[in-house]
């Protein structure tokens, strides 16, 4: 029988600086009324000069590696679902990866914009359920801010940087990620996007000039459709698990909006008892918003070994997606993961990896100038 795919860890991680309305209305033409009527959003996470995507994963994987009671060297895959990575490439997973440590972990990142965190729990778990990996690490990280164009009002009021983590466990009982619905229509990839900086419009003086390297969004169809399959999804995901609403426990969607929220659950008829909004404090966190709403529910008691819950999530390309989870909890008794000292040993042994490869390259450069 394939094993389940439990989540036994989770984390999170926020930049220090808070930015309220207070601080935008001084920047664009806005007001807290407007963004508190329109979003729910009263403040959001901004990210300083020393935090970026990969800082960010790597604490929200620490911490969800501590939880799990998993030592880094134990993670056989690295999954960070982002849309804002430190560079093209290398991946960000592979900073994640040389960072905490994971010495055996395949890295790969993974772009369904706000779907993200979905489609890379999904993943992660079929590996999982195929047999070939036993322990993995899905991780949603973005820091949209340095996407956002600070004077545009319908975008900048929206956004928060932030990062959330899974540690995935292999095991035998009925749990974990039980169904999941991944969809996609990129007819509508124009509603929401970042037009330049890839290989269809390379950054030149033009695009910088024309800002093209910014968010651009038309809010009102990106609305319509959130509000439409957020329902449709959670429902097909639901059915898939042989399950009905009345089963869930909790829903936590993907937080971009309190009003899309509130239309998904009408459509649901899921009292808002039965679901997580911590827009508000955090406003969009793209990929990172589900799993940090997560950890917030379990640290408020919301979530208990057992439950049934439903995440859902929408956004850019456009995707869309929902996965029915049996929560569980950590797998291992608790134990030291990750002691100051493991650390000290990563940083030298990345350190010396690096300088081993400069030596070998000085060596083989002498040897065969060229290939
Ligand atoms: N402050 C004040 N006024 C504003 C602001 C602002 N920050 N932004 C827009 N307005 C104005 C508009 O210019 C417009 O003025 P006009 O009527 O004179 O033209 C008016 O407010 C109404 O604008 P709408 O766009 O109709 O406002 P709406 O009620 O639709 O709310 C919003 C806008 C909040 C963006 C909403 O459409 C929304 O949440 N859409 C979904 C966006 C979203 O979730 N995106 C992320 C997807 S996930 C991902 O992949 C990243």
């Amino acid at each position: 029988m394939s094993p389940y795919a439990h989540i036994t860890g989770w984390g999170m991680c926020v930049p220090q600086r808070v930015v309220t309305n207070e601080d935008l209305s001084k920047q664009v033409d806005t007001s807290d009324e407007w963004i508190r009527e329109r979003t729910g959003i009263r403040e959001r996470h901004i990210a300083g000069a020393e935090e970026s995507t990969a800082t960010l994963a790597t604490e929200a994987a620490l911490n969800a590696l501590r939880v799990a009671n998993l030592s880094p060297d134990e993670v056989d895959l690295i999954v960070v679902s982002t849309s804002s990575p430190e560079h093209i490439f290398p991946a960000t997973a592979c900073l994640v990866q040389d960072r905490i440590g994971a010495t055996k972990a395949g890295a790969f990142d993974l772009l369904a914009a706000c779907s993200g965190f979905i489609y890379a729990l999904n993943m992660a778990s079929q590996a999982i359920r195929s047999g070939s990996v036993k322990n993995v690490l899905v991780i949603g990280s973005d820091t949209l801010s340095r996407l956002t164009d600070w004077e545009d009002r319908n975008t900048c009021v929206l956004f928060g940087d932030g990062a959330g983590a899974f540690v995935l466990q292999a095991g035998e009982e009925l749990g974990g990620v039980v169904s999941a619905v991944m969809r996609s229509d990129g007819s509508g990839g124009d509603s929401l996007s970042v037009p330049a900086g890839g290989s269809r419009l390379p950054a030149s003086a033009e695009t910088v000039l024309n800002r093209q390297h910014y968010i651009h969004m038309n809010g009102r169809e990106v609305y319509r459709f959130a509000t439409r399959v957020m329902v449709q999804a959670t429902k097909e995901a639901v059915g898939k698990a042989d399950l009905t609403l009345d089963d869930i426990q909790l829903v936590i969607p993907h937080q971009a909006n309190q009003r899309i929220l509130e239309a998904a659950l009408r459509g649901l008829d899921i009292p808002p008892e039965r679901c997580i909004s911590n827009v508000e404090r955090y406003g969009n966190t793209s990929t990172a918003s589900i799993p940090i709403a997560a950890c917030e529910a379990i640290q408020q008691g919301r979530l208990q070994s057992g439950d049934w819950i439903v995440f859902v999530g929408f956004g850019a390309g456009l995707t869309w997606g929902a996965a029915v989870v049996k929560w569980t909890g950590p797998f291992l008794p608790h134990r030291e993961i990750y002691p100051a000292s493991y650390r000290a040993w990563i940083k030298l042994r990345s350190s010396l990896l690096r300088w081993l490869r400069r030596v070998e390259g000085w060596i083989w450069g002498r040897k065969f100038p060229e290939i």
